[in-house]
């Protein structure tokens, strides 16, 4: 059983949940994120909104400080820092979720995405193989699916038509990924997320913002009538099975892909309903037009997950809505 974990995006939604579990599962844990952990800003210049900043500093406090786990704060973007970060830390795993999220992000600004996840992805990977580590799992994105009707999305579906460039950007690591595994033999399992939810989730995201304007009675922008389907998925389950795979080496051979989500979508109106039903609020919703980046439906086939793990936990959206709002209310009362 591999025993020495680096994390990288620590700073970040899924990757705090993951190095907290590690950690409590007593594997011998670091990570490494670009966000400062004394006031969760990466940098002088940083213009990162005070909310943010405080979700990544407290989320680092929970996970990383008060737990234990070694810290790096670096930028995967410059050549080399990953690799003295893993070259000292030695790991047998690496599981590399840091990146530049955010499908509409992209619409805006595109170029904020290529250091991250483009030359950051390339460091990690070539980091990975000079130092020989032998297992890499990193994140990639339902997003690859692009916009299609047919359903559940099986991971052997075409995937090259991305709605956005957020969603070329894991495409890319993808295929990255597979040339190293065909010039070098490298292992790697890339991890198909379907909108993941939760406590301490993205502020940039759709379960966040409606969650804070309901709560203060502020209309929410809801795109395409509210009739796109999302296959949300509990941060809980991703780290479950995240943290099965890392503690079955033998099942990662190969450049693997594999879907984490559930194979059942929710109208972006349902969740809305039931997520103002755990508020206790009417939600005041102002339609817009689908976007351009958006894709109307994703819906994730589970087989190829739950064929490795043997089980695949699921969270049910009403009990996940309950935990992430009750969280939500702890971390940030109104008065
Ligand atoms: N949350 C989801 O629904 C979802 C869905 C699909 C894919 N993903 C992918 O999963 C991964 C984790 O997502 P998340 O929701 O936790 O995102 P997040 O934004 O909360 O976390 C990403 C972290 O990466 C760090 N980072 C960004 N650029 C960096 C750089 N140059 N150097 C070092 N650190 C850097 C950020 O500071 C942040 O802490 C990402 O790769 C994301 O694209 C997430």
């Amino acid at each position: 059983m591999s025993k020495k974990i680096l994390v990288t995006g620590v700073a970040g939604f899924i990757g705090s949940h993951l190095v907290k579990q590690l950690s409590a599962m007593g594997y011998v844990v670091a990570g490494c994120d670009k966000v400062d952990p004394a006031n969760g800003l990466a940098g002088a210049f940083d213009t990162t909104e005070p909310l943010l900043a405080r979700l990544r500093k407290e989320r680092l406090a929970a996970s990383v400080t008060q737990t234990g786990v070694k810290y790096f704060q670096i930028d995967i973007g410059q050549t080399d820092a990953f690799a003295s970060v893993v070259a000292q830390w030695q790991p047998d795993t690496v599981v590399h979720l840091a990146a530049q999220a955010g499908v509409r992000h992209s619409m805006q600004a595109p170029m904020d995405f290529v250091t991250p996840n483009l030359v950051g992805f390339a460091n990690v990977l070539d980091a990975c193989h000079r130092l020989h580590i032998p297992r890499l799992l990193y994140a990639s994105s339902s997003s690859v699916y692009g916009m299609r009707s047919q359903v559940p999305f099986m991971e052997d579906d075409r995937t090259d038509q991305p709605q956005s460039f957020y969603a070329a950007t894991k495409m890319a690591n993808e295929l990255m990924a597979y040339a190293y595994h065909s010039q070098y033999g490298m292992a790697s399992l890339g991890m198909r997320f379907f909108t993941v939810y939760g406590p301490w989730g993205r502020t940039d995201m759709a379960p966040f913002m409606f969650a804070q304007n309901i709560r203060r009675g502020l209309p929410i922008k809801v795109f395409g009538e509210g009739k796109l389907r999302r296959d949300f998925t509990y941060v809980d389950d991703i780290v479950e099975a995240i943290v099965g795979l890392v503690g079955r080496p033998e099942l990662l051979q190969g450049a693997q892909i594999v879907n984490m989500g559930h194979q059942r979508p929710v109208e972006v109106n349902a969740f809305i309903d039931l997520l103002a039903r755990h508020l206790k609020r009417q939600p005041l919703i102002e339609y817009a037009p689908m976007q351009v980046a958006d894709v109307a439906l994703t819906c994730a086939s589970e087989d190829r997950l739950v064929g490795m793990l043997g089980h695949w936990r699921e969270t049910p959206l009403e009990a996940g809505l309950e935990h992430f709002v009750k969280w939500l209310q702890a971390w940030d009362p109104i008065v």
